[in-house]
């Protein structure tokens, strides 16, 4: 994708629920590269505008761009074969299944081979799962969980668990990467950790990052813009030295920490 082109354009987007407006009238453009804070107190419609933009909600008006593609018509399935992946604030791992396990499904999305060869175990279907087994171990190392590949994910701490879905959503390759609350419940050394993480996988698979984060050092230090959501509305966005210092975000936000 172009560096000129933005990434994501979010067009005047509404999401309603019966008499709440959730997300009310939002426009920005994401860059292709950047990392991009979405911030805003609890309620202000972070999590749903995710959900809009990888389609599990319909928006109720508005328009939605991935590059040059529309994403208004679009499936989540579909959205994230585009290449859009994300975590959730509400962890969505296999509890039973080991952390390697959980990736290596994560990544299932990207297996060509069908259902039948797989349990024929055609050798095209054995490559590829070793395939699989190595991709997964490699992002296990990258988010600082190969050590922990055999064990069952409800085990892990809950800091180990949010950096196992952080792995599964690698493992889907994508270009545009949406976390949400990714360092919720971590103590502050591993804060430090994951921001320099979410730095380094940036850099390294050239990804667009858009995150949610309520830990405001953490958001200040990473992002290179941030939006602030405020009841819905898009109340601020800059660089974080202005956002810091406008008066509606600290009256709304920053004010309150
Ligand atoms: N499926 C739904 N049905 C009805 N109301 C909803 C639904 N999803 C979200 N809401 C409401 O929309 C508003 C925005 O919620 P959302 O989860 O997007 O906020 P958030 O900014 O992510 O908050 P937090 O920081 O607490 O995660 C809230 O008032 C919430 O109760
Ligand atoms: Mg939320």
């Amino acid at each position: 994708m172009s560096p000129d082109v933005p990434i994501l354009e979010v067009q005047n987007i509404t999401r309603r629920f019966s008499g709440l407006v959730a997300v009310n009238n939002v426009s920005f453009a994401v860059r292709t590269g950047e990392i991009f804070g979405l911030i805003g107190p609890n309620g202000a419609g972070k999590t749903t505008l995710f959900n809009v933009i990888t389609g599990l909600t319909p928006p109720s008006s508005g328009q939605l761009r991935y590059g040059q593609t529309s994403l208004n018509q679009l499936r989540p399935h579909q959205i994230a074969r585009l290449g859009v992946a994300r975590t959730f604030q509400n962890l969505r791992l296999f509890g039973n299944l080991s952390v390697l396990e959980n990736v290596a499904i994560a990544r299932h999305l990207h297996i060509h081979t069908g259902l039948v060869q797989s349990i024929v175990g055609t050798r095209a279907a054995k490559t590829e799962e070793r395939q699989t087994a190595l991709k997964a171990l490699e992002i296990l190392e990258l988010v600082g969980l190969a050590s922990k590949a055999e064990q069952t994910a409800r085990n892990l701490a809950y800091g180990d668990q949010r950096r196992l879905e952080l792995a599964r959503a690698l493992a889907l390759q994508p270009q545009l990467l949406l976390l949400d609350e990714p360092a919720a419940g971590m103590n502050p050394n591993e804060k430090g950790a994951l921001s320099q993480l979410i730095h380094q996988i940036r850099d390294r698979f050239d990804l667009t990052v858009i995150l949610i984060e309520h830990h405001v050092p953490l958001v200040m230090g990473l992002c290179d813009r941030i939006a602030v959501l405020d009841f819905g509305q898009l109340i601020a966005l800059g660089k974080p030295e202005a956002v810091r210092h406008d008066p509606a975000v600290i009256a709304a936000y920053l004010g309150g920490e």
